[in-house]
């Protein structure tokens, strides 16, 4: 089995401009320069989705979540495969015989775990098992690059745990997923992104923060994104420069700028440079939100239900193929079949 580069979105209710910059246009880079060495595979974990709360119809925010990658440019070829997480039954199969072997004390470290659950008196068990149901996803399909935003790479690790103890006591079967440094590596970054809050930029940006300015959803009006980056909270020191530690409003509005344009972060860096009036990087950054969410919204309404229910009916195929090979040798190695 070839090697490939897989990432899923949670579309519980609309996705944010961190959703998007963080993996979902990432994904879109990799897979128009990869896919000729890789199979590119673009999934919805709608299993992960029923732990939560769900805006609206998830079927319905399904299937718009496909359009949003069409939007996006993605090239499509015959190595790109689009499925929805819970048409491909091995992969609940696969998180039951990982959940065989990953520990409560793994579980309770993830730092998502931990905040998902802060305060509360009942907790769904889905929470907890969340990032094992993440790794079944991986693993089942040889995955070694995961575009995914910072947040997720203590899952990462955990995946590449749960491979290695497998893969040692049943035998080789699970393809590591590449360590978090050689997928920001991968994906021509620095650092692991993490899109910040626009009010709050000690934080990241989420779709659950209430207030409406300290984050932008894809199909804000392009102009209400603009006006949110123009009042963005940054800092007294006058200087434009990427520190995220004592600037990190500033150096988000950078790292936003660096990812819509594509142009590396080290050259948007070195453009700013000097510079000291945060207005004018503000201007710029707000018409660069304003330009991608115009044409972004404009291009998903061109693209039909039933174009993406015709990639997803393949891409079914082509994912239930694979992993219920997958599957099978694990049940082998583990003596159930
Ligand atoms: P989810 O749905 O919470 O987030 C989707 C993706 O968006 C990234 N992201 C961000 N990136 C940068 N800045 C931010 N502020 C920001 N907020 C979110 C997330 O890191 C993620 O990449 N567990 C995953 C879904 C999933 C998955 C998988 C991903 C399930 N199975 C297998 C990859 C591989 C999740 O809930 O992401």
């Amino acid at each position: 089995m070839s090697q490939t580069i897989l990432t899923g979105l949670r579309v519980n209710s609309e996705i944010t401009l961190g959703n998007y910059l963080g993996a979902l246009l990432p994904m879109v880079r990799l897979a128009n320069e990869h896919s000729d060495e890789y199979e590119i595979n673009i999934f919805v974990p709608d299993l992960h989705s029923v732990i939560s709360e769900i805006d609206g119809k998830l079927s319905e925010n399904l299937l718009q979540s496909i359009k949003f990658y069409l939007a996006s440019g993605i090239k499509l070829n015959q190595h790109v495969h689009f499925y929805r997480q819970s048409r491909v039954p091995a992969h609940s199969e696969l998180c039951w015989l990982l959940n065989c072997l990953a520990t409560m004390g793994e579980l309770n470290r993830m730092t998502q775990f931990k905040d998902k659950s802060a305060g509360k008196d009942s907790v769904g068990v889905g929470i907890f098992d969340y990032p094992v149901l993440m790794a079944a996803d991986i693993l089942l399909y040889n995955a070694k690059y995961i575009p995914v935003g910072e947040d997720q790479f203590q899952h990462l690790e955990l995946t590449r745990k749960l491979a290695e103890r497998f893969n040692r006591r049943f035998g080789e079967i699970f393809v590591l997923p590449a360590t978090p440094l050689e997928q920001v590596k991968f994906m021509h970054q620095s650092e692991g992104i993490r899109i910040r809050d626009l009010q709050n930029p000690e934080k990241k940006m989420s779709k659950s923060t209430v207030a409406e300015n300290s984050k932008i959803m894809l199909f804000d009006t392009p102009e209400q994104a603009s006006k949110k980056i123009m009042s963005a909270t940054t800092d007294s020191l006058g200087k434009i420069q990427f520190d995220m530690f004592n600037q990190p409003g500033i150096s988000n509005l950078l790292q936003i700028e660096s990812l819509i344009s594509g142009v590396p972060l080290q050259d948007v860096i070195s453009t700013w440079a000097g510079e000291t009036h945060y207005g004018d990087l503000k201007q710029k950054v707000a018409e660069s939100v304003r330009v991608l969410l115009s044409d972004f919204q404009e291009k998903v309404n061109t693209i039909s239900d039933q174009q993406v229910l015709e990639l997803l009916e393949q891409g079914e195929a082509y994912a239930n193929k694979v992993a219920n090979h997958k599957l099978y040798q694990v049940q082998q190695l583990m003596g159930l079949r």
